[in-house]
Parts: structure tokens; sequence; C-alpha cells
């Protein structure tokens, strides 16, 4: 198995997107048999399925499920059918059959750019032929790695006309989905990567973007994590939140973490156990339970 990042990657990270080749996507786990065997063994009550409506202008929301009755087997088979996205979080420790793959990518990101890489969280994304990811960012590093399938990815500059400080800190007090209120103008600055199998990327911390699948199957694996500097970055921003909450200051994301960002990421660490929040829980109820029987697999609860 290999995994190669391109070249500068020590000089680039953190500033650009950087863009990797692998191997990965040869082996049988990401082929239907594999999938079916990967969500048979994942906890049932931690697959994140959603669906989507029409992409517009504004915040798109999505509509989360659930699918505590199928087999694996029977659920690849909806992802086929119907407008589904799954999420299997934390697959690197509930799947001992990922622990390799996470391994060897975030092995080769240390190797190319010189930085650790903590809190090492892989999720295997199954999504239907078609499915469009809405405009979000993300609060840790995301590796995002493709397994099968293609689909175009938009990666936009981040400031504070397409991803306002203080909604990022609404994500991080996870007060609200990691989605934006996206404008079609947006795309004038945005750089396309069209992804297939064999080909990997990572980009600096909170940059906004969407996905569209092509009219096929695409299994990817988003490999989150934290460097020292991102993990200062999103506790400085849980700080900013409780500043703009109690006093006029509209507080900004800086762009390098200096000793006010590390002073303000300590008081979050005490203020997060004092407070004591468990886990991130998505604040979207579940509405809907994966039915084959139905055209489109979707059956509403309500
Ligand atoms: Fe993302």
């Amino acid at each position: 198995m290999f995994v190669r990042w391109q070249d500068q990657s020590e000089t680039g990270f953190g500033k650009d997107v950087l863009l990797a080749e692998h191997d990965v996507f040869k082996t049988d786990l990401f082929m239907d048999d594999g999938l079916a065997h990967l969500l048979d063994v994942y906890p049932r009550q931690n697959l994140d399925i959603w669906t989507f409506g029409q992409e517009g202008e504004g915040v798109n929301s999505a509509l989360r499920g659930r699918a505590p009755k199928l087999s694996g087997a029977e659920i690849v088979d909806a992802v086929k059918r119907g407008h589904i996205w799954l999420n299997m979080r934390r697959a690197n420790i509930d799947v001992p059959d990922l622990e390799p793959i996470a391994d060897a990518i975030y092995g080769s990101l240390e190797d190319a750019t010189g930085r650790k890489t903590r809190k090492r969280d892989v999720s295997v994304l199954i999504s239907s032929p078609k499915v469009k990811v809405h405009y979000h960012l993300d609060i840790p590093m995301v590796a995002l790695f493709q397994m099968r399938g293609q689909k175009r990815l938009w990666m936009y500059p981040r400031n504070e006309a397409v991803a306002p400080s203080a909604f990022i800190e609404d994500i991080v007090h996870m007060s609200r989905e990691e989605e934006l209120p996206y404008r079609k103008a947006y795309d004038q600055t945005a750089t396309v990567y069209d992804l297939e199998p064999g080909m990997g990327l990572t980009w600096p911390q909170f940059m906004p973007h969407r996905v569209e699948n092509a009219d096929c199957l695409n299994v990817s694996l988003s490999c989150e994590y934290q460097t020292l500097s991102s993990f200062v970055q999103a506790n400085a921003i849980y700080t900013n939140k409780l500043i703009r909450r109690s006093t006029p200051l509209s507080p900004k994301i800086g762009a390098q973490v200096g000793p006010f960002a590390v002073a303000k990421a300590a008081f979050a660490r005490a203020h997060k156990a004092a407070t004591q929040k468990g886990p991130r829980t998505s604040p979207t109820p579940v509405t809907f339970e994966l039915d084959t029987q139905l055209e489109n697999c979707v059956r509403e609860l309500y």
C-alpha cells in the first residue's frame, strides 16, 4: 500500500490545498461485499444517515435518518438506488480492517508535512449517485481520499464574507451543523478538483467546500485530524464565542496562531472541563428510516 504526497507539502501545509496519490482503493474493502462487511461490523447506532433536498442559494438543510433493521448489503443497495449519504464516523476505532489504512494515510501525511497528527478519526463515506454535499466547513483538519466513483469538489478561500467567524464559532459550540449559507457567486473564487480513485487531498483549516457526486456510487475516506496549531485555533474560536456573547467585541479568526490564541485555547479547555459537554452530537433530529421496499428507500417517520 502506498500514499505519496506532492512535493512542497511541508512548506505549503496550512496555506495550500495539498494533493496525494495512493493505491488504497485497490483493497476489496471498498467493493460491494467489503462495504457490506464494514457496515455489519460497525456499531449501527453510530451510523450517520442523511438525505438531501435540491441545492439552492442560502442554507440547504439535510434530513437525518436511521437503519436499525437492514443488513449491510441492504444498506449498500439503498445507497445505490436512493439519494443517501452515509458516514461511518471513527471507523478506524470500531473496524479493525481500517487500522492499517489509517496508519498509512496519517503516517505519510506526517512524513510529508513534518506535522504530528492527533485525534485521528477516519470516516467512511458511502454516497449515492449525484448526491451533493452542500457548502460547509469542517472544524478539524481533513484529508479526503477517494476510493470508488468520481466526484467534483469546490474549494473556496476562506474570508469573513464567505464564512463569517461568528458562524464558525456556532459550529464549534455545536449550536449549528457545519453548513453555511451559500451564494452562487462564491464559485468564481473556487478551485475545482475532480476526484477519482487513487487521489487524495488535504486543505487549510476552516476552508469552505462543497461536493457533487458523478452519476455513480461514491466511497471516500474523510480522515480528520488535528495538528497542534489547528487544535489551538479550534479552541481559541470556542473562547471567541464566549467573548462575543458577553462583551461588545466581535473577534475574528486570526491567520496565525500566536500567544493570544494559545491563551484563549487554554481558557476554552478550562471552560469545557467546567461545563462538561459530551462528544459532538447532531442538533438535527432523526426523521426517516431507510426502507428498501420504497423506490427512494426513504420512509418518513413523522
Ligand atoms: Fe467537509
